[in-house]
């Protein structure tokens, strides 16, 4: 399937998903949040695929955003379709994703785009990186999760005032924020997502997706984590991943997992 907007490479199990419209800062206008969808319900049955890495083409941007000029005009029920549609194709459906989805944020991650990277479920960045919720400054409030995953990662208070303040940070900042885990230079930025994407594929991918279910449970209303976690942990000792991993230690050798 060919994209307008997105890249999709696939290469020793990593896929990496480029958002691209370098023109417009990779801002996210509803062709490419189909076409994120779109890559993401392939990517989910794609055998080839253990690990997605996304990013933004060219140097200076992740994703600048939501497309403005594309919701100027919107009325409150057109404005809060757009949000509903966002967190269940792409914001929500990246979060609650079986495979490990890391965002690389090499320039500015803001508005839509701090919430993409934030839906993916680890950040790392450039040493360029902007990241902020500009979203009052237009007027209007975060509407892709990020008044809720932003204090989940950073605070309440510090959360409040990014969002009070649109004012971007910089990646140090982040990283002292735990907004991303590490910060590297702009060359380095695709190797490091790669070597981490490396570390993860040598993990039973059941496993992980268990984990990711049972993690992200404690942020659900109404779900008990602790629940899910037992619920996981007893499905995990009726895999073959299990048997190989437990076999494979201990016969003192690695583990090679058959997968789902
Ligand atoms: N939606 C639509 N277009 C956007 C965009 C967005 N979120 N962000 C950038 N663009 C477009 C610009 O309109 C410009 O298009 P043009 O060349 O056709 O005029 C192009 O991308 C380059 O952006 P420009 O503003 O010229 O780059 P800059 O280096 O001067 O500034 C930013 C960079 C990121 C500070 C600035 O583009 C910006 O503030 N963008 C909006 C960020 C925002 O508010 N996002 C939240 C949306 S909810």
């Amino acid at each position: 399937m060919s994209y307008n907007n997105i890249l999709i490479e696939t290469e020793n199990f990593i896929s990496t998903l480029t958002i691209n419209r370098p023109k417009k800062l990779n801002a996210l206008n509803r062709e490419t949040l189909e076409e994120i969808h779109q890559a993401f319900v392939k990517l989910e049955k794609d055998e080839d695929t253990k690990v997605i890495i996304i990013t933004g083409s060219g140097e200076k941007a992740f994703v600048a955003g939501a497309d403005i000029s594309e919701f100027a005009n919107y009325s409150v029920e057109e404005g809060k379709d757009l949000a509903a549609r966002g967190h269940q194709e792409v914001f929500d459906f990246i979060a609650n994703f079986k495979k490990p989805v890391i965002a690389a944020v090499n320039g500015f991650a803001l508005g839509g785009g701090l919430e993409l990277a934030m839906a993916a479920h680890f950040r790392i960045a450039s040493d360029n990186a902007k990241l902020g919720l500009p979203e009052t400054s237009l007027g209007v409030i975060p509407g892709y999760g990020g008044t809720q995953r932003l204090p989940q990662l950073v605070g309440k208070g510090r959360a409040m005032e990014m969002i009070m303040t649109a004012s971007m940070i910089d990646a140090n900042q982040a990283l002292q924020y735990n907004l991303v885990n590490h910060v590297t230079t702009v060359e380095d930025l695709m190797s490091l997502a790669e070597k981490l994407a490396g570390k993860i594929l040598r993990n039973s991918t059941v496993a992980i997706a268990q984990a990711i279910e049972a993690v992200n449970a404690n942020y659900e209303d109404g779900v008990n984590g602790f629940e899910k976690e037992i619920e996981g942990f007893g499905k995990s000792f009726g895999t073959e991943d299990f048997k190989e991993g437990t076999t494979a230690f201990l016969e003192k050798r690695k583990a090679e997992f058959p997968g789902a």
